[in-house]
């Protein structure tokens, strides 16, 4: 690809890369390169002597946090990518499904389209882990409740599975799994079993765990375990 492209990875827009290029910012194997329409492979570049340009697909996870609205952009609100440094909010990513406003943890965003498509593709049953408080006392029979398939107004939710982690007459916490992601859908079925949400949180999807190490709204790169157990998760690696 050429030169300005292969910089405008880094994070900077066209006009910026060809100025960098100008001041002899960038170097191509180690040299400083003045033409910026010279072929070169993004990893052979390095701008400002930082790492070379990664320019493959970008997988990120993200903890996100209450109030912040989980789309590209938004005309008055946080959105997911204004948790990201400038860099990664330049290459192209999306959120892979979406989570209420109201609603914390794992986000993953990326550029990958295939994976994303089918992890949020019903066909392939990517699980969606959440963490839910609820009011009032969860039983069996609310396990039964999630397990049998609920009929909600507009459809019959797929059988989930409820665990209960505490159980009190006030409120209760429990974790839930589904394989398909409607509108609303976790707090509709909490409410359509007598138990309005009080908080959710997501903790998981398919494989890929939020790492309890982010705190609200920070963010790291997937390691290279966890892209795969997610590609393989959805039959994108053998
Ligand atoms: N279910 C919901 O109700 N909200 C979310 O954000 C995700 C699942």
């Amino acid at each position: 690809m050429r030169l300005d492209r292969a910089v405008s990875l880094a994070g900077l827009t066209r006009s910026e890369a060809k100025k960098a290029i100008a001041a002899g910012r960038v170097r191509v194997n180690g040299v400083i390169a003045a033409d910026p329409a010279m072929k070169v492979e993004p990893a052979q570049v390095s701008v400002d002597g930082a790492a070379p340009v990664d320019a493959g697909p970008q997988y990120i996870m993200l903890n996100k946090p209450a109030g912040v609205v989980t789309a590209t952009e938004d005309r008055h609100l946080n959105t997911v990518l204004d948790l990201l440094p400038e860099a990664l909010r330049r290459r192209g990513l999306g959120p892979v499904g979406r989570l209420d406003r109201d609603v914390t943890g794992l986000v993953l965003l990326t550029d990958d389209g295939q994976l994303a498509h089918r992890l949020i593709s019903p066909r392939w049953k990517a699980g969606k882990l959440y963490r839910a408080e609820c009011e009032g006392r969860l039983t069996e029979d609310d396990v039964r409740a999630f397990a049998a398939g609920m009929a909600l107004s507009d459809f019959t939710a797929r059988p989930a599975r409820l665990t209960v982690l505490q159980a009190g007459d006030d409120r209760s916490v429990a974790d839930v799994e589904l394989t398909e992601g409607k509108f609303h859908q976790v707090k509709r079925m909490f409410a359509a079993d007598g138990h309005p949400l009080i908080a959710l949180r997501r903790l998981r999807i398919g494989p890929l765990t939020l790492d309890a190490g982010l705190g609200p709204g920070e963010w790291r790169r997937l390691t290279e375990e966890e892209i795969n157990a997610l590609k393989t998760s959805v039959g994108l690696v053998e």
